[in-house]
């Protein structure tokens, strides 16, 4: 099957109340992870790199591992830009195969937000492909943002249908407290997403499809056994799975993960490592770190997302 945008997928998961894991991608081990799950468990997918990812991996073997998962694999699958900065960025995803692409001018004033969404909203669509843009801020770090918990700022529900009306977005990315990175909660606190924010967008936004960022929960069998086994992470805690889960039901039709994945492979590497001090075999380690990514994969499509059979 070819690539496909996510307009279907968002629509057939907005009306059966689940979402799409939107999984970020910088090798082969990880694409290999994710697909593996997602196939066996005939789940939708949306497969995203970011422009740190693009740098690192080089934008053709990256599209090509994703032309290797389609070929390997029997379910629906979407190249998506992460957090694209600018229109020269999501431009070139847009001729090189991408079928979906993210603005994200959210940083910038209302206005220039609604110019830039517009600009590549109109450029995708002359070429076939959809686009998420993003108002509100989230905390923590991004590839070129770096945006302090103190600047972070709730999305305004009164300001999103104007927003969507005037910029022709496909899809939007609101900010309700999730934020980006491994260290995202105190321990010992209690998070909560502003679910009654995302009510009021989607009041706003009938039929709207909704996307989440910032959304790993940080597992913390994986940071012990990274800190078990050489590894320094500091104490944090991430989002909690039960109220994604909750937002899945209602208009979030995506939810990024990229920090637990990061977790689950360097716990797989680290664990390998100090138990086989004389391996020495890249595919040993990173075999066991894809592994993990599988796993993680495979339970957030079962308990978070709810797509498992959606395919
Ligand atoms: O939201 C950002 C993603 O986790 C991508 O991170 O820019 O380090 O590749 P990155
Ligand atoms: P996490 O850092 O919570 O995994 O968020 C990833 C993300 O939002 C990618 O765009
Ligand atoms: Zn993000």
């Amino acid at each position: 099957m070819p690539l496909v945008t996510s307009t279907e997928m968002f629509k057939k998961a907005y009306d059966g109340g689940y979402a799409i894991g939107a999984f970020n991608v910088n090798n082969m081990e990880i694409v290999q992870g994710i697909v593996e799950a997602a196939n066996e468990l005939h789940s939708p997918l949306i497969l995203q790199a970011s422009a740190g990812a693009r740098k690192y991996a080089k934008n053709a073997y990256l599209i090509h591992l994703v032309q290797a998962a389609l070929e390997t694999s029997d379910i629906p699958i979407v190249l998506h830009l992460d957090h694209g900065a600018d229109f020269d960025i999501c431009k070139d995803c847009v001729d090189s195969g991408f079928t979906s692409v993210m603005i994200d001018a959210s940083s910038k004033p209302f206005e220039e937000n609604i110019a830039e969404s517009k600009k590549v909203a109109e450029y995708a669509h002359d070429h076939g492909v959809v686009v998420e843009a993003e108002l509100g801020t989230l905390a923590g770090i991004e590839d070129d943002v770096n945006v302090k918990d103190d600047k972070a700022m709730y999305t305004d529900p009164d300001q999103v249908e104007e927003f969507v009306k005037r910029t022709g977005v496909d899809s939007l990315a609101i900010a309700i407290g999730t934020s980006h990175g491994a260290y995202k909660f105190k321990p010992g606190t209690n998070p909560k997403l502003r679910l009654d924010i995302l009510a009021e967008v989607a009041k706003r936004l009938p039929g709207f499809p909704i996307v989440l960022h910032g959304s790993s929960s940080v597992p913390q069998e994986y940071v012990k056994v990274i800190n078990e086994n050489g590894g320094a992470l500091k104490d944090a805690i991430g989002v909690p799975e039960d109220q994604l889960r909750e937002a899945a039901k209602g208009a979030v039709c995506k939810i990024n993960i990229d920090s637990d994945l990061r977790l689950g492979m360097t716990a797989g590497i680290r664990k390998h490592m100090a138990e086989h001090p004389d391996h020495f075999d890249p595919r040993q380690y990173l075999g066991d770190g894809r592994a993990n990514v599988k796993a993680i994969v495979a339970h957030k499509i079962r308990y978070v997302l709810g797509s498992e059979g959606k395919a």
